[in-house]
């Protein structure tokens, strides 16, 4: 079925098969459903007073967690289920992405990021963009000489084909965990590290960082940042810095010894 944007449609919630008993039709008016790999995108609305609010306030109280654009993810399922659930939500909106989001602004948080990265260090730098979506580094590096190089990673195939087709040189999930460490200067995360990424995956980037490089990201809305920072604490051998940005909080990652360019 389609992904309606229908008028009336209110939310939009992207439902693990195990939990699609709670989004009954008493409680809610299920306006169209996707039926993806590990679950459905829901188009919903609330049946009693049918109003956003009613609908926005039952998806809170489920726990769910409006990650992207209008779309609401479960905040607390298992991080195997989010990653499967996620991913395959981002391999069927790959061909529509770009007109979901607002392409000028994911560009210049990519600049800002490049820049932040620039002032720690001064030559060009080879990037790993991870989470690269369909290739939206591609247009905020043209032209730029601080960067030398730059790959993407990202888990949904669909989007990689995407980025790859555009010009993007790309590596799947087996070639990302073949990669061996010091590799990259940067590490970008642009709108990716509010979607909770594992602890043992922050490990492996910052492995393949070299010496003084740094992973730098963007919070949307901060969203759950205060356990993210929490959370980043428990990671060794790092600084952790955080400056306010019109991309949510940016988040600099970086690795060891700092005597670097
Ligand atoms: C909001 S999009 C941002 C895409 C791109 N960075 C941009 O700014 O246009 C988030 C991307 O992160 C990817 N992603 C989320 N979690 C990931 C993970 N654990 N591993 C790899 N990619 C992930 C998604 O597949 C999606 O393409």
């Amino acid at each position: 079925m389609m992904l309606s944007t229908e008028k009336n449609c209110i939310c939009r919630a992207v439902v693990p098969n195990a939990e699609m008993h709670r989004f009954n039709e008493n409680l809610f008016e299920i306006v169209s459903a996707q039926n993806i790999d590990d679950g459905f995108i829901l188009d919903l609305i609330r049946r009693d007073g049918s109003s956003p609010r009613s609908t926005v306030e039952s998806l809170s109280g489920f726990g769910y967690v409006r990650r992207f654009e209008d779309t609401w993810f479960p905040g607390d399922c298992n991080s195997l289920d989010r990653s499967n659930l996620l991913r395959s939500y981002f391999d069927a909106v790959a061909p529509e992405y770009d007109s979901k989001i607002s392409q000028s602004k994911n560009i210049a948080c990519y600049k800002y990021l490049l820049k932040s990265f620039a002032k720690l260090q001064d030559r060009s730098a080879s990037v790993l963009d991870f989470g690269c979506g369909p290739g939206t580094i591609l247009r905020a590096i043209a032209g730029s000489k601080s960067v030398e190089s730059v790959t993407g990673f990202d888990f949904s195939d669909e989007m990689r084909r995407i980025a790859t087709e555009r010009g993007l040189a790309t590596i799947s999930t087996s070639e990302f965990n073949a990669l061996s460490g010091n590799a990259y200067d940067l590490i970008t995360m642009c709108y990716v590290m509010h979607f909770q990424i594992d602890k043992a995956i922050y490990e492996r980037l910052i492995n393949l960082l070299k010496n003084g490089g740094a992973i730098i990201g963007n919070v949307h809305k901060d969203i759950g940042l205060s356990p993210f920072l929490d959370f980043l604490c428990t990671i060794n051998g790092v600084d952790i810095s955080r400056a306010d940005s019109a991309f949510g909080s940016v988040i600099t990652i970086r690795k060891g010894s700092h005597n670097v360019g």
